[in-house]
């Protein structure tokens, strides 16, 4: 079969225009995305955004009520089955199974022979520190610990594609910090990551690529700093004058903070801005301009395609 043009080796999961409606709710409307092989791309939202729902579609867990996605280079991604890997929102290992068990048996439901199952577990359990937990039953494990367990059964079989559904949540900054390199150790071996969050700063260290969706829309899908660029910098400005010629200089959306005026910086930049203030006679006492971060963009760019989906301006 021919490959088509719109999916070369180079994307590794494409989807397109995908909708899912559970009844009366439709939780993805109109979702497209594109995911370059090898990347690692992050889904940001906020609770209810539609994450969960994409990633479920994208991996073939359920169908989408419209619209169509290719991963791995097939139409149906549970035939990529054996190929990809998943964390899912909801954890849940057999209590009373041993640690290598549980990660061999979840390796076994992606093709992967248990005894050799066995062995990588062993192996990938030293490597995480949890190498005395080997032979013990789940239950005795903390609940960060075997989430560790159940990610390691999310990439014994080497995947070439992982998808984490907030994979983040529940662990302490260590094993935070030693997941975010084993993503990163992944996709230097040529393998794609996809993951959820709603805590900007893995992103922000991690993705090359963000999409941010809100009300089951994308309302962004590009680099981390393009998502920054959309917000104007913030002028902080205080003075000695109260008033004259350079309040005209001050945009009608500013807003009081104590003594600021605190406002976005006009389109002209920071020059023409400086020089009204100074030739108006404002008497510049401090002025600041900061650039936000992504976190403020993902405010912004939520908010914004979350009033704009019930037909509402944002609230000032
Ligand atoms: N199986 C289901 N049946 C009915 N409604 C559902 C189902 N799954 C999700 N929804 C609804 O779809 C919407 C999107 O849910 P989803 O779980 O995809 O969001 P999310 O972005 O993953 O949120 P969170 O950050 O809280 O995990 C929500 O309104 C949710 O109530
Ligand atoms: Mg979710």
């Amino acid at each position: 079969m021919l490959r088509q043009a719109s999916q070369p080796d180079t994307i590794a999961v494409e989807a397109i225009d995908l909708v899912k409606d559970f009844n009366e709710t439709r939780a993805v409307n109109g979702v497209t995305l594109a995911v370059p092989t090898g990347s690692i791309f992050g889904l940001l939202g906020p609770n209810g955004a539609g994450k969960t729902t994409t990633l479920r579609m994208l991996i073939g867990i359920i169908d989408p009520s419209s619209g169509t996605r290719r991963v791995l280079g097939r139409e149906r991604p549970l035939e990529a089955a054996n190929e990809v890997g998943y964390l899912p929102e909801e954890r849940g290992l057999y209590p009373a199974m041993q640690a290598r068990d549980a990660i061999a048996f979840m390796g076994a439901l992606r093709g992967l022979p248990i005894a050799e199952g066995r062995r990588r577990a062993d192996a990938l359990l030293t490597e995480h520190g949890l190498g005395d937990w080997s032979k013990k039953p789940i239950r005795t494990l903390s609940k960060g610990m075997a989430q560790i367990v159940q990610l390691l059964g999310t990439i014994i079989h080497k995947p070439r594609l992982i998808v984490l559904d907030e994979p983040f949540a529940g662990l302490d900054a260590i094993n935070q910090a030693k997941l975010e390199e084993l993503i990163r150790r992944e996709t230097r071996a040529g393998v794609t990551v996809i993951f959820s969050t709603h805590v900007i700063a893995h992103a922000e260290r991690l993705c090359e690529r963000v999409a941010i969706i809100a009300k089951g829309k994308v309302a962004f899908d590009g680099r981390v700093d393009e998502a920054r660029a959309r917000l104007r910098p913030i002028v902080r400005l205080r003075t000695r004058a109260s008033d004259g010629p350079w309040r005209d200089a001050i945009p009608a959306g500013a807003r009081r903070e104590g003594d600021e005026y605190v406002f976005e910086l006009p389109e002209g930049g920071p020059e023409p801005l400086l020089k009204a203030l100074i030739d108006g006679g404002a008497g510049i006492e401090t002025l600041a301009i900061e650039r936000p971060g992504l976190h403020d963009a993902f405010v912004h760019i939520a908010g914004d395609a979350a009033a704009a989906a019930m037909g509402q301006e944002k609230p000032q």
